[in-house]
């Protein structure tokens, strides 16, 4: 059954962990579904792990909507929630009117920003015109630039206490789930503990509400780097290279295709069709 917005709040109180994976494209959502994961992120990591950019930033609303489509047809059952691409939130026109289009053109349930303290606005005016909000905090990939890359974030206490300021704030404008990203796990575990909503850890320890990683990380099908918080649980990607050479040489060699993969006339049909010749 799909999860709704108050399932993941009562699964919370239960002490009942969230699971959370990303999709990207039908057959991704139709795994993710049938392995029973309990929400679908469509990521803006698309950008790096599908169309092969060094980051989040160049991906678009048209991106976004393209795939989120796809894996709304591939995970009927499942809750998916959406990233807002850069820029795609910039002010509060451009929030409305995007987040709409994801929701009511992509068909996800809800969308997820990046951004602290500075989007309460964005996220009270989205809650407000009905569209649920997912926050995301720590390292926000969009604006890795300005956070002086691709590192752990609250890590000395002034920015520590600015993370859980930001957590606060943003369950306070309406978020329903917080992504953690990236932060120590003690950072983590009282951002958790201090708030009604569910949090969920990428590279943020045990003690987050739930966990989401990568599709590609998880199945090792992404090797261009491997963050220090991904676990691979299985390494498709070499598999998949092995499959696929065994393909190449089997046709160099004449090996495919077998009769088992190839259509035949009947004696009667060649005999009409090439006579005694
Ligand atoms: O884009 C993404 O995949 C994400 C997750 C890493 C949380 O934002």
């Amino acid at each position: 059954m799909k999860k709704t917005i108050p399932d993941f709040e009562k699964m919370k109180q239960a002490g009942e962990k969230i699971s959370m994976l990303t999709a990207y494209d039908y057959p991704s959502a139709k795994l993710v579904e049938d392995a029973g994961v309990d929400t679908i992120l469509v990521g803006d990591s698309l950008g790096m792990v599908v169309l092969g950019y060094d980051s989040t930033v160049p991906v678009t609303m048209e991106d976004m909507l393209h795939h989120t489509k796809a894996v709304r047809r591939g995970a009927a059952k499942t809750f998916v929630i959406a990233d807002m691409p850069f820029m795609s939130y910039a002010t509060l026109d451009l929030a409305i009117i995007n987040a709409g289009r994801l929701i009511k053109e992509g068909g996800a349930d809800a969308i997820k920003l990046e951004g602290g303290l500075n989007l309460v606005p964005i996220v009270e005016s989205l809650t407000r015109a009905g569209i649920p909000v997912v926050g995301h905090i720590g390292l926000t990939p969009q604006t890795a630039n300005q956070l002086g890359g691709f590192k752990v974030q609250g890590r000395d206490l002034e920015s520590a206490v600015q993370l859980v300021k930001d957590s606060q704030a943003l369950e306070q404008a309406g978020v329903f789930l917080l992504v953690l990203e990236a932060i120590p796990r003690q950072v983590a575990a009282q951002i958790s503990t201090g708030l009604k909503i569910p949090t969920i850890g990428i590279g943020a320890g045990l003690d987050c509400d739930g966990q989401v990683l990568v599709f590609h990380d998880l199945l090792g099908l992404f090797e261009r780097f491997k963050p220090k918080f991904v676990k691979q649980f299985a390494q498709l990607g070499q598999e998949a290279v092995q499959s696929i050479h065994k393909y190449h040489e089997e046709v160099k060699f004449s090996l495919f295709p077998a009769d088992e993969h190839t259509f035949g006339l009947s004696d009667e049909v060649i005999q009409k069709l090439y006579g005694d010749k």
